[in-house]
């Protein structure tokens, strides 16, 4: 019998959270895995390719930069994937507010070169984009769903609303199977320190190993609906894997505030929040989105899909990890305390 070659895969934004847990996913099933990285990346892998660790002898990564065409149309053509998973982003909506521009560049144009590439090079190659709650905003309803209007709050949620529309038009154009997920917060041990949910981690991390005495927070009221990253890469999956390309919602359909998520992890250490929290006007936001809170039913219905995960389990596991970084055990101080 002949052995089919195994499936390829590419995926822009595999140095992130998202793209180490896809990667992962990926190589399980049998794809063969390449990346997009920066040419800095590869040059600085200590740094730059810590997520990749576990991995990095078993994916193949390519430099190119989201910014020049010419780059990205050599790695798709060097590659030939039949799977493109596209989720490299200038992702922070905070930093967005201090440089729209670069923000709509690399989102924006990075999301139609690659398009542009896989429709010109291997156009039956099928597409992810990785679309975001964010493309909601001032959202006129809770829960959100894929018929809920976009009402974007920052350049960041505009870049996102016109990828996916750029994702959606090479779908009706060019008869693509290009799909996007509209994905709300999802987290793990391995988000960025940027992003409260890390910030708020790794900060209760410090202040247990006597590191730090507080930790500066901004909107404790705002609301998210949070989620583990590491299921919420297999929707992306799914995804392609239909006969059809559609959007998919891919939520908890629960919302918590930031205060929560601060009271339960320093519980989680032993400690109270009020002690340690302090707050920061300049931490918010010059817009803010409503309640984010995502109705997942058409991936439950059509993919399969739905999360295990919940919102404890999350905060634990990324406590746990950062306490474990500097050399505390949460749980025994918890007890002491
Ligand atoms: P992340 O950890 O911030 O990773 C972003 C990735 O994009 C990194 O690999 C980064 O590379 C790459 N990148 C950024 N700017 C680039 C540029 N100009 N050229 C090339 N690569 C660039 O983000 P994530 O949480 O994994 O999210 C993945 C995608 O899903 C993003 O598009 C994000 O906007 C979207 N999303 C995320 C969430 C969430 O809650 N996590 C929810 C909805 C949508 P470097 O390592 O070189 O910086
Ligand atoms: N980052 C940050 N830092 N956010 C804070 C802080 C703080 O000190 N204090 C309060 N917040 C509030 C923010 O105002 C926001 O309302 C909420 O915490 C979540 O902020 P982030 O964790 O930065 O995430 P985000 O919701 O803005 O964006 C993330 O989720 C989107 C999906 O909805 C990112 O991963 C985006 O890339 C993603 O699209």
């Amino acid at each position: 019998m002949i052995a089919m070659p195994a499936r390829r895969a590419l995926i822009s934004g595999i140095t992130g959270q998202d793209g180490s847990y896809l990667a992962e996913w990926l190589l399980g099933k049998g794809y063969e895995v390449h990346g997009v990285v920066r040419r800095v990346a590869i040059e600085d892998p200590e740094h730059r390719l810590t997520r990749l660790d576990p991995i990095r002898g078993q994916i193949k990564l390519h430099a190119a930069s989201l910014e020049s065409y010419a780059s990205i149309h050599q790695v798709v053509a060097q590659v030939m994937p039949d799977e493109c998973y596209h989720l490299a982003a200038q992702s922070f909506v905070s930093y967005s507010f201090d440089d729209e521009f670069s923000t709509l560049n690399a989102n924006i144009n990075g999301t139609h070169y690659l398009l542009a590439a896989v429709k010109n090079i291997v156009p039956g190659c099928r597409f992810y984009f990785a679309g975001s709650s964010e493309m909601f905003g001032k959202a006129d309803e809770v829960p959100q769903n894929e018929r809920t209007r976009f009402h974007p709050r920052s350049t960041y949620g505009i870049s996102k609303v016109a990828g996916f529309d750029l994702t959606r038009n090479y779908r009706e154009a060019y008869g693509m199977h290009a799909s996007s997920g509209i994905l709300f917060n999802h987290e793990s041990p391995r988000r960025g320190f940027e992003f409260v949910t890390r910030k708020i981690t790794a900060g209760v991390a410090r202040i247990a190993a006597d590191k730090s005495k507080e930790l500066r927070l901004g909107n404790l009221d705002a609301k998210r609906d949070w989620g583990h990253a590491r299921e919420y890469v297999q929707a992306m999956w799914l995804m392609l894997q239909q006969a059809e390309p559609d959007d998919y919602v891919i939520a908890t359909g629960a919302t918590h505030t930031v205060r929560e998520f601060a009271e339960l992890a320093f519980a989680h250490a032993g400690l109270d929040y009020r002690d340690y929290v302090a707050p920061d006007p300049d931490l918010f936001r010059p817009a803010e989105v409503n309640i984010l809170q995502g109705d997942a039913s058409k991936a439950r219905k059509k993919l399969g899909w739905e999360h295990r995960i919940g919102f404890e389990t999350l905060v634990r596991e990324m406590v746990e990890a950062d306490c474990r970084a500097l050399g505390v055990e949460p749980r025994a101080r918890a007890s002491a305390g």
